[in-house]
Formats: C-alpha cells, structure tokens, sequence
C-alpha cells in the first residue's frame, strides 16, 4: 500500500513515501536556521513556512522518486502532538489531495509515529519497552502491539530535549542546543557529583528535570567565564575548553543515567521482548550508549533508529500511517489536529 506520510507538528516540513514498510523516498525541509535567531520555535513562522513549502516539498517527492498523484493508496497525516496552526497546515494539506484524489486519510499519533519509526530498518519484537526521549515529551510505554500503548511514565514538567535546550541557551550555543552539548560532552569525563539525578529517589517512572536545568543554571552563576560570549564562536572547527566540556559532560551523563535508572525500573515491572529508543534525544551519543549497555546486561535487544529517524521525519508518519491502513483502520474528513498537552484519541474507524 504506497502510503504518503506528511508532518508539521514543529519545525520540520517532513513528507515520505512508503512501501510495505520500505521507504520510497522524501522531502523535507528544516526550519531550525531561521528560528535559531529567536533562540527557539516561533510558532506562528513555523505555521507560515509549512504553507509556503508543503507544495514544492510535494512535487518534489512525486518527482523524485517517479510517482504520480492516482499511484498513493492512502495519505497518512500527523495529527498531534504538536502546535496547534504547524499542524492544521498539514492536516488541511492531506485532507485536500484525500478529498482531490478521493483516498483514504489517516491521522498519525506522532509520538507513537516516533517510537515505531526503527520498524522502517528492523524487525521490532513485540511487546517492546519503548522511551521516547524528544524536544516535547519524555514518556515510557509498553508497546503491546502497533495498536496497543499503555503509558508507564512520563515528564512533570520538562521533556529531556528541552532540559539540553535550556543548558545550551544558559551557555549561549545556538538552538536547538542538544547537538552541541552531545558533541562538547565527549571532550572531557563526566564528573558524576556535580549534578543531582533528578526525581530518581522515589518508586516512580516519571521524570522531571527542572530541578538539574536549575542547578546547572546555579552552577553557571557561580560559574559564569564558562558562558560564551556570543553564539558565533561556535563554528565549525570550535572546540570547548575543558571546563566547558566537563560541565556539559556531566549534565550529559546525569540526563542518561536517569534515564537508564527508569528504564531498569520499568523492566521490574513489565516483561517485553526489546527495548525501543526513539525521539530526537536519542541521537546523543551518551544516551544511545548507556541505553545500549543496560540491553546487554538484561539481555534483551535495542531497537535503535538511526540518527536520521530519531528527529522529526515524514517516514515515520507514512510506516506508521501504512501499518494503520493495512489494519483498516482510517479517518473521516472530520479529523481533529490535537495539541501538545491534549491526549490523543483512539478514534479511528474501522474499514
Ligand atoms: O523529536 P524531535 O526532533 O522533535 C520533537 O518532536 O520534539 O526532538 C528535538 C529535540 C531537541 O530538543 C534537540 O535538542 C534534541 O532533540 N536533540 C538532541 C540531539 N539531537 C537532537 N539532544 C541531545 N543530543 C543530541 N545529539
Ligand atoms: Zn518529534
């Protein structure tokens, strides 16, 4: 079933084409450079560019990989999470053509989207422990099935990726900062008693991470030489000076091994047959590591997308939205855009 994959939930104007579960081809385009400049997403000019390049990136999917409007069997469309007016640009885009070329449409779970992408290069054993680590969301699942995810925990406040947002604007690295402190953590050891593990003396799977965003910001008070004066030393070639390097290494290391310390609690309470990683925060190095080495000790396979899959994608979107279609499960024209925030219906009609 070639399915059409469209994502605008942020900043990434992202659409695919899949196949039985094989990516055709994509498009996309990244906003980061121009919200870079305000140090974080400006919802209303991430709206404006997917309408401005959601056409062009579609013609030139179509054309790249040969394919012809009457050829897509079904157009799958990320419904939420995500800002409101980035993802009513895309749905109101894939409710069009489905209309236009009358075919199916159906609205993807975007995090769900995430945790499955992995499925596009691996076989993924069911039921699977999945961490979705990402800008917005720091959630635990228990992934029955692609059609069954019990929430096991998730953030109280910030999500993993905006905790290394933040400590890179506190030290004044350009947006999204994650990148940066990834890559300044490998130029020095952590220093594991400099940050606290957030939230991990408790019986929980939640997390929070507001508390080790206000510590580093304390440290970086008292500490105020390591803050770059201004965001263009950062090109190519710069290298941290080792007190920059350790004190990113050490919030590197906290972030991991807080996440690890959840992940070894869920799997005392949930027996699965893998490990999912998935989420724009598992690009980190330290992460993908650590994450890596509890699966050796439990015995127990990663399922890790490539650097690629993790951010945002429209790929993600078409696997998932296929596998959605192949099970017969679809939307009505009347499908609702969801916020972040908002819990994402399991409203789908059955063929
Ligand atoms: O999944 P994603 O692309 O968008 C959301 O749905 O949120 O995730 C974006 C987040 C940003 O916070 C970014 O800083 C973080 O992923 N990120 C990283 C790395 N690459 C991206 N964080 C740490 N290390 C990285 N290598
Ligand atoms: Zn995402």
């Amino acid at each position: 079933m070639l399915c059409l994959g469209i994502e605008t939930s942020c900043d990434e104007t992202a659409l695919a084409l899949v196949d039985k579960g094989k990516l055709i081809g994509e498009s996309i385009a990244s906003q980061i450079d121009i919200h870079s400049i305000f140090g974080g997403i400006v919802p209303e000019i991430a709206s404006r560019e997917h309408l401005r390049t959601l056409v062009p990136l579609f013609d030139d999917l179509l054309q790249k990989c040969g394919v012809e409007t009457k050829d897509i069997d079904l157009i799958a469309v990320a419904r939420g999470p995500g800002l409101l007016g980035s993802l009513l640009v895309g749905l109101g885009f894939a409710k069009g053509l489905a209309l236009a070329l009358d075919k199916p449409l159906v609205g993807v779970n975007h995090l769900y989207a995430h945790l499955l992408a992995a499925g596009l290069e691996q076989e993924i054993e069911f039921p699977s422990l999945g961490l979705l680590v990402s800008g917005g969301h720091t959630h635990i699942y228990f992934i029955r099935s692609p059609f069954d995810f019990e929430l096991l925990g998730k953030t109280l406040d910030d999500a993993a990726g905006e905790a290394f947002d933040k400590v890179a604007k506190f030290l004044n690295l350009p947006y999204p900062g994650g990148v940066y402190i990834d890559r300044f953590a490998q130029e020095a050891d952590p220093d594991p008693g400099l940050f606290p593990r957030p939230y991990v003396d408790n019986d929980n799977l939640d997390f929070s991470f507001s508390g080790l965003k206000t510590a580093v910001a304390n440290f970086l008070k008292k500490n105020d030489h390591l803050v770059l004066k201004s965001m263009d030393e950062v090109a190519p070639g710069f290298t941290p000076g080792l007190e920059l390097a350790a004190v990113c290494a050490s919030f590197n290391w906290t972030i991991a091994e807080t996440l690890k310390i959840k992940l070894s609690r869920a799997l005392k309470r949930v027996k699965p047959r893998s490990i999912i990683l998935a989420g724009g925060v598992a690009a980190n190095t330290l992460i993908r590591q650590t994450i890596e080495d509890l699966c050796q000790k439990e015995n127990l396979p990663l399922v890790l997308p490539s650097k690629k899959l993790c951010t945002d994608n429209g790929a993600m979107i078409a696997y998932y939205g296929e596998i959605l279609g192949v099970a017969g499960l679809k939307h009505g024209l009347d499908l609702e855009a969801i916020p972040r925030g908002k819990k994402i219906p399991w409203d789908y009609i059955k063929d």
